[in-house]
């Protein structure tokens, strides 16, 4: 529960009562989340490195006495309904309905009777920007329902709703990074969640000395939908070749020594994994002995890695790295990558917070040099993960 109420929720709460001519009765809210190290790792059961974001999706709503579902969103200003039969999700609906519905479906095969409701969501995590607005989404929608029907389900299992609504709804095969982060999400602590074992250790994080900068290239390139799902498929043949559950079970020497046997582009995308696995744990190493340089280095080996050998990044987080590159110490960077799935959306800088200022418009300027482009960079604090917020 939460003391004050998030702008979210207040803007939610206005436009429903503008929408429905009532009070809404339940709220909840679900964050993005932003990764500092592991990308493209957890569906190999390797660990990340991610955090909960301050900005959130809240969805605000209340009770009907029909089986229907109707939902605002104030971001794309449209109503959606979605029509079920008594016990039954309905017939599958495409866009952003497709994440509450999978949610509602993730919840009825668990046996709750989910009530028809109407409901306004309202965001400010931007969509399509490797920030989880889709986690977001379905964290929030899941926080809801538990609202909704008064219980409270095992935090991991609300996880697991989500991200099965992911794969079966929308389509998908994501790993579970995004909806862990925003179920487990705490201010000030990173998450080290081993994709495996689902074994999770929070990790303190300052912003005294270093700030977290997520940098938006505002593109959305429509490549990563299916570029998604094929390098998970080349990360499983590669474990299936190395006879391994997945490959978190690999390391460089045996991948080296099964060189042969791999395909050449198959051998770079399991690379990427097993390196990637490792810089999460020696960026956990190199943030408990506040050895930002090394922090750095590891940022843009990942970048690197991600562009070169797992051929997720695109021109314009190219050019974020580059900029952030040429301007480095100068300006307190001490390092960049591309965070998320890839394709476009944000890059993840570190910069020393005495020189946050300088660092923001330079960086900002450079980019604008290079690319004719803008770039909307946000200073970002470790956020509290979803809850129930009481409506006054
Ligand atoms: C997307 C997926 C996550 C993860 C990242 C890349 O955000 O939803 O599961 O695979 O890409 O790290």
């Amino acid at each position: 529960m939460t003391p004050f109420l998030p702008s979210t929720v207040v803007r939610a709460a206005d436009r429903f009562v503008r929408e429905f001519g009532t009070d809404a009765q339940f709220a909840a809210v679900a964050p993005g989340r932003l990764n500092l190290m592991g990308d493209h790792v957890d569906y190999c059961g390797g660990w990340v490195l991610p955090m909960a974001l301050n900005r959130c999706t809240a969805v605000v709503g209340t009770l009907s006495n029909r089986p229907d579902i109707e939902i605002f969103s104030t971001q794309l200003q449209e109503s959606v309904s979605l029509a079920r039969g008594a016990d039954d999700f309905g017939a599958p609906v495409s866009g952003w309905m497709s994440y509450v519905q999978g949610v509602v479906a993730g919840f009825v095969r668990r046996n709750f009777r989910v009530p028809g409701f109407f409901a306004v969501i309202d965001s400010d995590v931007p969509v399509g920007s490797g920030l989880s607005s889709s986690a977001a989404l379905e964290v929030a929608v899941a926080t809801f329902l538990e609202a909704l029907l008064g219980v409270s389900i095992d935090p991991w299992e609300k996880a697991r709703i989500c991200q099965e609504a992911e794969h079966q709804f929308a389509g998908v095969p994501c790993g579970i990074m995004d909806q862990v982060a925003s179920v487990f999400g705490q201010e000030d602590r990173l998450i080290l969640l081993d994709c495996d074992s689902l074994e999770l250790r929070r990790i303190p994080i300052s912003t005294q000395e270093v700030s977290i900068l997520s940098l938006d290239t505002g593109v959305h390139h429509e490549l990563g939908a299916s570029a998604y799902p094929e390098r998970r498929a080349a990360c499983e043949r590669a474990a299936r070749l190395l006879e391994i559950k997945n490959l978190r079970g690999a390391t460089e020497d045996t991948l080296e020594s099964r060189r042969t046997d791999l395909d050449p582009l198959v051998f770079r995308r399991a690379r990427h994994v097993v390196r990637e696995i490792d810089r999460t744990h020696l960026l956990v190493e190199a943030l408990g002995r506040w050895d930002w340089d090394r922090c750095g280095t590891l940022f843009w080996e990942s970048h690197e890695s991600l562009r070169d050998d797992f051929e997720v990044s695109c021109f314009e987080l190219d050019a974020v790295v580059e900029t952030a590159r040429a301007l480095g110490p100068s300006v307190g960077i001490l390092g960049c990558r591309m965070t998320g799935g890839g394709f476009g959306g944000n890059c993840v800088a570190l910069v020393k917070t005495a020189r946050l200022n300088g660092a923001i418009s330079a960086l900002t300027d450079g980019y604008q040099m290079r690319t004719g482009l803008g770039l909307s960079i946000a200073v970002n604090r470790p956020g509290a993960g979803a809850h129930q917020v009481i409506l006054r």
